[in-house]
């Protein structure tokens, strides 16, 4: 592929799902990163679809007393439907159900048999039904599935495999010799320790008929069809014409960016990599796991009932607001969290309060002291030497966070330029300079304000395309600039002299603010069990003794051996916003590799103490009995930082 161009992915969603805020955000990133690259004058294809295979959609349909085809292409819809009201600029959207991909994975399939890729063999393990995955026993947390802590069956059948097992010291190169092939960082530490503690199995590719039906046909044996990972992750190729259009596939492949959910990482970074480089072909350069949006402090959940349906903040606070917060609050690779009065307390402060008010007062100057013309340019002097800097920093700062995936680092500097324009705007107060005549001044301070705004509105356009076309437009823009380029983005004079700048309704009514977070709530204290006080043994703690010592969910961000010393680790952890180390002994019990990404808890109002000359912020929780040690986690996902009470 030519280097310049950018080709971008997200997962396939399973078509099953009702969309949700998690969905809506990797496509909504995708779609900014392919607007930014569009920005930077790069050839852009983005790529998403649904994911239409497998046993929820052919029991969702049996249910429903659908064929499982009719099932998909009425619920395929809701995703389409969701996809255009968010003004997501995908360039093709694939089915697995299409011909088009069905073929291809044939394709592969026979390929791989032919060449003894793949052979008949007998599987026996543990079944997740909903995740369609199989877990071996040492897989399996509390005897359940350990993605989604369902209940597992066990299974045994005659089945196909991929001989994936044999790429492993391939895969372990790969990845070492490529920084940026897995990101971010700490993702890519975790897929290095599974890929070295643990032997690479091969992988079984098949499901019988009998038991599963709806799938794509094994093309060597009629009773069994594709097990759905395998086929699904055939679109990023399959999309851009793989065996089948080579002009087309050679000037998208290798793929950009997979952008994924964390969830997902395992299945994409051992699992695809080993099909592809069966195939003979070149890696994606990245595969970026982004981390979960939480209610509050906790996993979104159907049986929580807090499931946030992005359709219900778009109608309230409109379609750009709703891109603005997924990408300003989500630092990209950690966890983060959504509530409605996060959203509102952002959404007031930046785009209602900085942008509007910058905005308002701009255009409201220029009509009303300067009849509606836009003042001729004249060169910046001292005055106006911050709000410049200001203002060509947002647009270095902004080029840079796409590169790195920092979106929101990115929109900080941005932000900060509209605070800048804000300031100068008030330092120079050009409401006096035109009581008191002086035109000039005045001309200069509503331009270089006017070209400030000019350029935050173009690198904030890729987030909210609707608004800032609307701004750009009361600007005097002309239509063919209105989408930036970063070349006149980074041009300090960019407006025309003379424009007419038209009259503006507010970008963002300010929005109410919210009292209380249902989610962030604290459920009520527990009722101490007081009427036999008198009969508690002595030795029973108090509530109130429980509650001086402070224990928090941490993720392990960094682990290090300690220098001569044998059982003891180093580790970095993250807890919320802040960053911890420790030192604790249990270097017997886990390597360093293995812990990179785990939550555990940690008592964080411990006294420090230095420990080999090494400074430890706390205690680790740890199950110990005998020789054996499990560190304490928590039963499913949750940011760290959780408080545990
Ligand atoms: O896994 N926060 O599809 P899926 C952030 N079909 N992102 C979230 C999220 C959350 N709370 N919940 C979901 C599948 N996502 C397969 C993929 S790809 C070849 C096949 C996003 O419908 C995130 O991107 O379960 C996650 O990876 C994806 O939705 C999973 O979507
Ligand atoms: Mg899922």
């Amino acid at each position: 592929m030519n280097e310049s161009n950018f080709y971008i992915t997200t997962p396939i969603y399973y078509v099953n799902d009702i969309p949700h805020i998690g969905h809506a955000y990797t496509t909504i990133l995708a779609d900014v990163l392919a607007r930014y690259h569009r920005l930077l004058d790069r050839k852009t294809f983005f790529l998403t679809g649904t994911d239409e295979h497998g046993q929820k959609v052919q029991q969702a349909a049996a249910k429903r007393g659908h064929t499982p085809q009719e099932h998909c292409d009425k619920y395929v819809v809701r995703f389409q439907d969701l996809w255009k009201r968010l003004g997501i600029t995908n360039d093709d959207f694939i089915r697995t159900t299409q011909p088009r991909h069905t073929t291809i994975v044939k394709k592969i399939l026979q390929d791989f048999y032919d060449r003894g890729l793949i052979y008949s063999g007998s599987y026996k393990g543990w079944y997740c039904v909903p995740d369609e995955r199989y877990f071996t026993e040492k897989d399996l947390v509390d005897h359940r599935c350990p993605e989604c802590h369902r209940p597992v069956e066990e299974l045994e059948e005659k089945s196909y495999f991929f001989k994936m097992g044999q790429y492993q010291d391939w895969l372990i190169n790969y990845i070492e010799e490529h920084p940026d092939f897995i990101q971010p960082e700490h993702r890519r530490q975790e897929t290095l320790g599974f890929l070295k503690n643990d032997k690479l199995g091969d992988l079984c590719i098949s499901r019988p008929k009998k038991r599963l039906e709806w799938g794509i046909e094994l093309p060597f044996d009629p009773d069994y069809v594709t097990y759905v990972w395998f086929d699904a992750l055939v679109n990023y190729i399959s999309a851009v014409g793989y065996l089948a259009d080579d002009e087309k596939f050679n000037t998208w492949w290798p793929a950009s960016c997979h952008l994924i959910g964390k969830d997902i990482l395992r299945t994409h970074s051992v699992f695809w990599p080993t099909m592809l480089h069966a195939m003979g072909l070149p890696m994606p350069k990245t595969i970026f796991a982004h981390g979960w949006w939480l209610v509050g402090d906790t996993k979104m959940s159907k049986s929580l009932q807090n499931v946030i349906n992005p359709m219900d903040m778009v109608d309230k606070y409109g379609v750009d607001a709703f891109r603005y917060f997924l990408m300003a609050a989500m630092n990209l690779g950690l966890d983060a969290s959504f509530t409605e009065k996060l959203f509102v307390e952002r959404y007031n402060a930046e785009l209602a309060n900085d942008l509007g008010n910058l905005s308002l007062r701009i255009v409201s100057m220029i009509r009303r002291n300067a009849n509606g013309i836009l003042p001729d340019y004249q060169e910046p002097g001292e005055d106006e030497k911050e709000l410049v800097d200001a203002t060509m920093t947002a647009v270095k700062e902004m080029s840079a966070a796409v590169e790195s995936m920092q979106i929101d680092k990115g929109l900080a500097f941005v932000i900060t330029a509209i605070r800048e324009g804000n300031r100068y705007f008030d330092k120079m107060k050009p409401w006096a300079l035109a009581k008191t005549g002086d035109l000039n001044t005045l001309g200069r301070v509503l331009r270089h304000t006017a070209e400030c705004l000019r350029i935050v509105s173009g690198l904030l356009y890729p987030v909210m395309p609707a608004k800032m076309t609307e701004l750009r437009t009361t600007l005097g823009i002309p239509s063919d600039d209105i989408m930036p380029s970063i070349t006149r983005l980074s041009n300090w004079k960019g407006l025309q002299d003379g424009a007419t700048i038209a009259e503006a309704a507010p970008l963002f009514p300010r929005a109410d603010p919210i009292k209380e977070d249902d989610a962030q709530q604290k459920a009520e204290p527990k009722k101490a069990a007081s009427k036999n006080k008198d009969k508690q043994p002595v030795n029973l703690v108090t509530i109130d003794q429980v509650g001086k010592v402070k224990l928090k969910t941490a993720t392990v961000i960094k682990a290090e051996k300690v220098p001569e010393a044998d059982k003891l680790l180093k580790l970095q952890l993250q807890v919320g916003d802040e960053k911890r180390q420790i030192v604790a002994g249990i270097a017997e019990f886990y390597a360093p590799d293995q812990l990179i990404g785990m939550t555990i808890v940690v008592i964080v109002n411990l006294k420090p103490a230095v420990i080999k000359g090494i400074e430890s912020n706390g205690m680790l929780l740890a199950a110990k009995k005998g020789k054996a040690l499990r560190l304490v986690t928590t039963d499913g996902e949750i940011a760290s930082g959780a408080s545990i009470e």
